[in-house]
C-alpha cells in the first residue's frame, strides 16, 4: 500500500482533531473530525488503518469491555450478545431528510433537515464522553474504480469500527487514495451512551432513542443509538443503498438490495443474475448456492447490495460494493448453505446475537442438531427444552467475502458483470408462484413496483405482515418511490437497444401447502429455477403464457433427482387468477398513495393484468 501523505500533515495548519500528527492531510476531512470531536468531546481519537494489528487490538479490548466472547472453537472469531432491544433495523426510526418532503414521498419518515440536524446536535453534544471515537475511511467498491466511491464513518463503538474491518476496504489505503480533497460521504455515528468519569460500561451501550438520519441532498448520514449493523455500519444500508440510490437518480444508476451471482451451463455458457429480495428473503442462500444439478456452477459476486451502471457495451453491469457478507445466522447449515458455513468456518468473523455451545463453538436454530446445553444470546443457560430460541431469529454472521470459496474471480473489478436476468422475489405463503416471467421491461418494472413479502425479523416489528416491498426496496429508496420507478423505467428507455436489458423474472421460494409446509424445497434445488431461466433466456424452454407472466410448464422445470410430487410442483406453479384478483384492490390502494407522481405506465400494465384476469 501506499504511503499516505499522512506524515507530513503537521506542518499544514490543519484544525485540531485531538491527535498532534493524524494521517492524512485532507483538509475537510480534519476540519469535519475536528468539529465531531468538538461537539461529542471524545476522551480520544484513533484513527483506523485497517491493520491486522488494529483488528487484534479491537477486538482484544472488545473482550475486555465484554462486548465480545471469544468463540475458541473459529480461529479469530467473537460473539457479541446486544442490548435486548437493539437487534435490528429501526424503519420507524429512519429519515429521509430531504428539503422537499415531496422527494422523501409516502413511503419514507420524513423530518426537514434543518430541524433535524438541530434536535441531533443536541443528542451529540457529549455523547461521545468517556469513550474513543474512531475515524474509519472506507471505500465501497473497488479502490480501482475511476472515481471510488469514499465514505467516513466517527463512530465511538470499537464493535462498528471491528465490523467495518469486514464489511468495508478501509484504512490506510483508502486515506492514500483519498488524497488531499477526494468527496467522501460523512457519515456520523454514537451509540448515544456517554460515561461519567468512572463509571462502569455495560457489554452493549446503546440509547433507547433512536434516529438513523440520511441528508441525500448533503449525502451525509447521522445515526444515533444503536449499535446494531443495520443501523449502525453506516457503509452498508444508509450510503450503498439509501445515499446512492439517490446518487443513481442524479447520475443515471442504480443502488439496488440484490445479490448478485455467476452461473455457468454444462455447456459452458456465463450468465449473470441479480436477485432482489427483503431482508431475511433468501439472497444470502442463493449468492451462495450449491446446484443440486449436475453441470452447473454458481459462484458469488454479493450477497445483498448491487449498483447497477450501464457499460460501453450497452448492456447493464453490476457490481458489489461491500467486503464482506453480514448473513443471517438461523437457517444457515451445511445441508441449507454449505458455502456460507465454509465461509465462516475459516474464522475471522463476528457473530452477534448466536448461542455459544459448550465446546466453544456457535449454534443457532436450523444449524443441525441442538447441543444439549449452551448460552443463549441472552447469556442464559439454554437447552432443547427452552421455551425460547437459543438464537435471536436476526442474529447474524459478518465475515470475509474473500472467505468465500466460491468467491467469483471478477467481484473486486470495478465494471462489475453484465447481467443477463433479474430476480424479484419475496416470501409469500399463497399466490405468488415459483417463477413467472416479465413480457418486457415495464412490466418487468411493475412486477418490481409491486413486489409484496411478508415482514421478517430483519427489521422491529411484526413478523409475517404482507406488505408492498417494491424491488425490496422498500426500507431503502432514499427518495420519492414513485419517482424510483420512474427512474426504472428511465433506464430501460436509456438503453441503446431493449434487447440489451436484462430480462426479469418474479420467483417465491415460500409459497405453502395446506397443511403449512413450504411447496419448493428452496435452497441449493433453486438450481433448477435459475436453469429455466436460463433456458428462458436461450429461447429454448417452454412457457405457458398467463395473465401474470410467462411460467414453466411443469414439465419446462428439471425435476430429474428431486423428491417432488407432481401436485406440489403443480401447486407451487400455479397461477390462480381467484388469488390474483385479490392483490388488484391492494395495488390499487398502493399506487394511490403515490398520486400524480406514479407513472402512467405503471397504471397502465394494472389495467392490462385486471383485462388478463377478466379475459
Ligand atoms: P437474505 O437476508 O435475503 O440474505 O436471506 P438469507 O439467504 O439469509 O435467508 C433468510 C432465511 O430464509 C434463512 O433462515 C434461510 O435459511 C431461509 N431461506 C433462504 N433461502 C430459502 C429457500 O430457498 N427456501 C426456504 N424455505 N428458506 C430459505
Ligand atoms: P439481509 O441484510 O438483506 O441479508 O437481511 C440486512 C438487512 O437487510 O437488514
Ligand atoms: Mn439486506
Ligand atoms: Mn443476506
Amino acid at each position: 500500500a501506499a504511503e499516505p501523505a499522512a506524515k507530513h500533515a503537521a506542518d499544514t495548519a490543519a484544525p485540531s482533531t485531538g491527535l498532534t500528527d493524524p494521517p492524512t492531510r485532507h483538509h475537510r476531512l480534519l476540519a469535519w473530525v475536528g468539529e465531531v470531536a468538538e461537539l461529542t468531546d471524545p476522551d480520544r481519537i484513533v484513527w483506523c488503518d485497517g491493520s491486522r494489528a488494529e483488528w487484534e487490538r479491537l477486538t482484544g479490548e472488545l473482550v475486555a469491555f465484554g462486548t465480545l466472547v471469544p468463540v475458541p472453537a473459529k480461529p479469530d472469531s467473537f460473539l457479541a450478545r446486544t442490548d435486548p432491544g437493539d437487534v435490528a433495523r429501526v424503519e420507524e426510526r429512519t429519515f429521509i431528510c430531504s428539503e422537499d418532503p415531496e422527494d422523501a414521498g409516502p413511503t419514507n419518515n420524513w423530518t426537514a433537515p434543518d430541524y433535524m440536524r438541530e434536535t441531533m446536535t443536541g443528542l451529540y453534544r457529549g455523547s461521545m464522553r468517556g469513550r474513543t471515537m474512531y475515524v474509519v475511511p472506507f471505500c465501497m467498491g473497488s479502490l480501482d474504480a475511476e472515481a471510488p466511491m469514499f465514505g467516513v464513518e466517527l463512530t465511538d463503538s470499537a464493535y462498528v469500527a471491528a465490523s467495518m474491518h469486514i464489511m468495508t476496504r478501509m484504512g490506510t489505503e483508502v486515506l492514500a487514495k483519498m488524497g488531499p480533497d477526494a468527496d467522501f460521504v460523512k457519515c456520523l455515528h454514537s451509540v448515544g451512551a456517554p460515561l461519567a468519569p468512572g463509571q462502569a460500561d455495560v457489554p452493549w451501550p446503546c440509547n433507547e432513542t433512536k434516529y438513523i438520519s440520511h441528508f441525500p441532498g448533503d449525502r451525509e448520514i447521522w445515526s444515533y443509538g444503536s449499535g446494531y449493523g443495520g443501523n449502525s455500519l453506516l457503509g452498508k444500508k444508509c450510503y450503498a443503498l439509501r445515499i446512492a440510490s439517490a446518487m443513481g437518480r442524479d447520475e443515471g444508476w442504480l443502488a439496488e438490495h440484490m445479490l448478485i451471482l455467476r452461473l455457468t451451463s454444462p455447456q459452458g455458457k456465463v450468465y449473470h443474475v441479480t436477485g432482489a429480495f427483503p431482508s431475511a428473503c433468501g439472497k444470502t442462500n442463493l449468492a451462495m448456492l450449491e446446484p443440486t444439478i449436475p453441470g452447473w456452477k454458481v459462484e458469488t459476486l454479493g450477497d445483498d447490495i448491487a449498483w447497477l451502471r450501464f457499460g460501453e457495451d450497452g448492456r447493464l453491469w453490476a457490481s458489489n460494493p461491500e467486503y464482506g457478507f453480514f448473513g443471517v445466522a438461523p437457517g444457515t447449515d451445511y445441508r441449507t448453505n454449505p458455502n456460507a458455513m465454509r465461509t465462516i468456518e475459516q474464522g475471522h468473523t463476528l457473530f452477534t446475537n448466536v448461542a455459544l455451545t459448550d465446546d466453544g463453538d456457535v449454534w443457532w436454530e436450523g444449524m443441525g442438531e441442538p447441543p444439549a446445553h449452551a448460552v443463549d444470546w441472552k447469556g442464559r443457560d439454554w437447552t432443547p427444552d427452552s421455551d425460547e430460541p437459543s438464537s435471536h431469529p436476526n442474529s447474524r454472521f459478518c465475515t470475509p467475502i474473500k472467505q468465500c470459496p466460491v468467491l467469483a474471480d471478477q467481484y473486486d473489478d470495478p465494471r462489475g458483470v453484465p447481467i443477463d436476468a433479474i430476480l424479484f422475489g419475496g416470501r409469500r405463503a399463497t399466490t405468488v408462484p415459483l417463477v413467472a416471467q416479465a413480457r418486457d421491461w415495464v412490466h418487468g418494472v411493475y412486477m418490481g413496483a409491486t413486489l409484496s413479502s411478508e415482514t421478517t425479523a430483519a427489521a422491529t416489528g411484526k413478523v409475517g405482515v404482507v406488505r408492498r416491498d417494491p424491488m425490496a426496496m422498500l426500507p431503502f429508496i432514499g427518495y420519492n418511490a414513485a419517482d424510483y420507478f420512474g427512474h426504472w423505467i428511465e433506464m430501460g428507455k436509456a438503453a441503446a437497444d431493449e434487447a440489451l436489458l436484462p430480462e426479469v423474472f418474479y420467483v417465491n421460494w415460500f409459497r405453502r401447502g395446506d397443511d403449512g409446509r413450504f411447496l419448493w424445497p428452496g435452497f441449493g434445488e433453486n438450481a433448477r429455477v435459475l436453469k429455466w431461466v436460463v433456458e428462458r433466456l436461450e429461447g429454448r424452454a417452454a412457457a405457458v403464457e398467463t395473465p401474470i407472466g410467462h411460467c414453466p410448464t411443469p414439465g419446462a422445470i428439471d425435476t430429474d433427482g428431486l423428491d417432488l410430487t407432481d401436485d406440489d410442483l403443480a401447486a407451487a406453479l400455479k397461477v390462480d387468477p381467484a388469488e390474483w384478483a385479490e392483490e388488484i384492490p391492494l395495488v390499487e390502494s398502493w399506487f394511490a398513495r403515490f398520486g400524480d407522481r406514479l407513472p402512467a405506465v405503471l397504471w397502465a400494465e394494472l389495467d392490462a393484468l385486471k383485462q388478463r384476469l377478466e379475459g
